[in-house]
């Protein structure tokens, strides 16, 4: 259960020296793609876009010199984690990795907040994966540093949202009109839930395609409404594919599940294959945050419509971005 952010900070009262602290996000904790704007994320995508112009033309710079990232991650993470390290490294910052919190303290039993206020003693800028909803606005309260959520349970996953909305504006421009399907495992799967709400900014279509024991939870589906998006639901992809702008593929998160024989009942029941691929528009996009397992075919990676891997990263830049605005340098 996502917490009412209305009772978060978002401006953190420790201001070091020498950082501007009239730039956008500076001091912030970003926990839910709720705190986001237009206006926001047309900020946010143009300090992005200069990212990656600066890796291309230079690899990496000193930006970020001197400065900290703790990286805390209490589940497993490929991408956001190594990403938000390559982030920071590129920028000139280094890292603080626990990526295996078993190895530190928490495994005596420590807990959040007092993990979170001894990591930011020795860093500025905090980055949370933790298997409960709302941990990362809970670290947010006790940090005086910002805290970045990367990913709260059946939460949110906001910087997955940045990069995937990111993704969608590169690829296709701006995204008003588009139909967006989003496929698999909408129960558990947060990226879809941050997705969603990000995109009601926007004037798309939204379709959700699941089994019926992995809806997008009502709570969403409200918060879309509410903001007059419309919305349908489909238990198969067929009846949709033809109109699709954007296919957004999740895997069935296994490790949510209550038990085996639950996850059995629906594991493998979407796959997106060459034949998929053929009934949908030439210049469709097919969307991932990975990893996949079956449900999109490896078949499927050559076909230019396959985004998943420049997906990833553009999430490198969107990191980079993030990184900097929080720490008053962008
Ligand atoms: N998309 C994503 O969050 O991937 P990781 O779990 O590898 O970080």
């Amino acid at each position: 259960m996502i917490h009412n952010l209305s009772s978060v900070r978002t401006q953190s009262p420790y201001l070091p020296f020498g950082d501007r602290q009239d730039a956008p996000f500076y001091g912030r904790d970003i926990l839910s793609v709720k705190q986001f704007n237009r206006g926001d994320l047309e900020m946010i995508f143009g300090v992005a876009r200069e990212m990656k112009e600066m890796v291309r033309r230079v690899g990496s710079f000193d930006l970020l010199k001197g400065k900290i990232l703790a990286n805390l991650f209490y589940e497993p993470s490929t991408r956001t984690s190594s990403s938000f390290t390559a982030a920071m490294e590129r920028l000139g910052g280094s890292v603080i990795r626990i990526n295996e919190v078993h190895y530190s303290s928490v495994s005596k039993g420590e807990s959040l907040p007092d993990t979170v206020r001894t990591l930011e003693a020795y860093s500025d800028v905090i980055v949370l994966r933790h298997p409960e909803a709302g941990s990362a606005e809970l670290a947010a309260r006790y940090a005086r540093k910002p805290v970045i959520n990367a990913g709260d349970g059946i939460g949110e996953h906001p910087t997955q949202a940045l990069l995937d909305l990111f993704t969608i504006c590169e690829e296709l421009g701006d995204p008003k009109g588009l139909t967006v399907t989003m496929l698999g495992d909408l129960k558990y799967g947060r990226t879809v839930h941050s997705l969603a709400r990000l995109l009601t900014l926007y004037d798309v279509r939204l379709n959700y395609v699941s089994p019926e024991i992995l809806r997008m939870p009502a709570e969403v589906m409200d918060e879309v409404a509410e903001k007059g998006i419309s919305q349908r639901e489909y238990t198969d992809l067929e009846p949709v594919l033809a109109e699709t702008d954007v296919l957004y593929v999740t895997r069935v998160q296994k490790e949510r599940f209550a038990s085996e024989a639950e996850y059995d009942q629906v594991k493998g029941l979407y796959v997106i294959d060459s034949q998929t691929m053929a009934r949908a528009k030439e210049d469709m996009i097919l969307m991932h945050p990975l990893p996949r397992i079956t449900e999109i075919a490896m078949e499927v990676d050559d076909d230019p419509r396959a985004a998943y891997f420049r997906q990833m990263e553009y999430g490198l830049y969107i990191r980079m971005a993030l990184l900097a605005m929080v720490l008053g340098k962008a």
